[in-house]
């Protein structure tokens, strides 16, 4: 098999990206499909679960699948300048795309509402990042509308070619599987990688015949108007990545969740760090608390018997790595023991 080189060169045929797109590259995807047996036991037993580690990727979110692509099409046209709203990934992912094909990158984050680790990142791949005082809507209608009146390229996923550069995790998993799972767990915010991956299956089923899953699209309680069935205005969640009230392809979710005979959820923080600690301890899988939410609503539903998962095949997308959010856990832990360097008392520690 020859070297590999990222998403477009493996799935560029199947994406809908314009002729003069320009491929720009960290050699995103090709992510670990991880069976996680211990959490599955934990939650019962008897099928079948994986994670789809997207925080594996070169900014550390599943974001990189869609830049590749947006950013590709954005160079080739000629552009110079990107912008984008962000709960941090796709700032991170756009900076560090934009970097590597010479463009400028503006991101607009709402105020102290980001990890540490992603606005770490937009900085260190040389953005321009502005807060805003309010929401990620609030910053989403203002790049929308500075990008229709500016030569300044949108690659927030309202670009469909971020799109159809996320539907190459789809394709991944169809790949590895030899067929699509029965369920796909993942977390919702601005709904963009729930309708890539509907369209990702539904393309891969009518090439290959390899079958649809049903989709469990998770929000959080404090920020779930696809659950609620209106708008948030004051969104809240620890998990800040999907702290969105307005997602910008919230009916697409809902179809796409219906049409698969899955359905869209609400699980709570407490639940959300959970299944954090839970995947983490058991797994030695740490994501960010927003990637934790798809396994945190599968737990939900079955322990509400309301899915039953006896004898099924179960993805669930891990969306970003642990790193993006350490403040997350070290608010937790507080300050770790502290001892003299003498082995006595270390020996104290351990067996007394
Ligand atoms: N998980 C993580 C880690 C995310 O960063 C996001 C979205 C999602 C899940 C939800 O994906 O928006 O396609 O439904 N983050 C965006 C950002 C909003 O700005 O980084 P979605």
């Amino acid at each position: 098999m020859s070297e590999y080189q990222g998403v477009l060169h493996r799935y560029g045929h199947l994406l809908h990206l314009p002729p003069h797109t320009r491929p720009v590259t960290l050699l995103e995807g090709n992510t670990p499909l991880i069976p996680v047996l211990r959490l599955a036991e934990h939650l019962g037993g008897g099928f079948e679960l994986y994670v789809k580690y997207e925080g594996l990727n070169p900014t550390g979110s599943f974001k990189d699948r869609g830049m590749t692509a947006a950013i590709s099409e954005a160079v080739g046209r000629g552009a110079r300048a990107v912008i984008c709203a962000s709960t941090g990934n796709t700032a991170a992912s756009a900076a560090a795309y934009a970097a590597r094909a010479g463009l400028r990158p503006i991101v607009l984050i709402p105020q102290g509402k980001v990890a540490a680790g992603k606005l770490a990142g937009a900085v260190a791949y040389g953005a321009l990042v502005i807060q805003v005082e309010g929401s990620f809507d609030d910053a989403l209608q203002m790049v929308v509308e500075i990008s229709e009146k500016h030569p300044i390229c949108l690659v927030n996923s309202l670009n469909p070619y971020r799109i159809e550069g996320q539907k190459t995790a789809a394709f991944e998993i169809c790949d590895r599987l030899g067929a699509a799972p029965d369920w796909l767990c993942l977390p919702v915010g601005n709904a963009g990688n729930i309708t890539a991956y509907w369209a990702g299956f539904r393309q891969y089923d009518f090439l290959r015949g390899i079958g649809l899953p049903r989709l469990l699209g998770v929000q959080a309680a404090g920020a779930a108007p696809l659950v609620l069935g209106h708008p948030v205005d004051h969104p809240e969640t620890i998990a800040t990545a999907i702290r969105i009230g307005r997602p910008a392809r919230g009916e697409q979710a809902l179809q796409a969740a219906e049409e698969s005979g899955g359905r869209i959820i609400a699980v709570t923080d407490e639940e959300i760090l959970t299944m954090q600690r839970q995947l983490a301890a058991l797994e030695g899988i740490w994501v960010e608390p927003a990637s934790a939410a798809g396994l945190a609503g599968l737990a939900h539903e079955i322990a509400a018997g309301r899915l039953n998962v006896r004898g099924r095949r179960v993805v669930a997308v891990c969306t970003g790595h642990g790193l993006k959010d350490p403040d997350i856990i070290t608010g937790q832990i507080g300050s770790p023991l502290v001892i003299s360097p003498r082995v006595e008392i270390l020996e104290g520690v351990l067996f007394q």
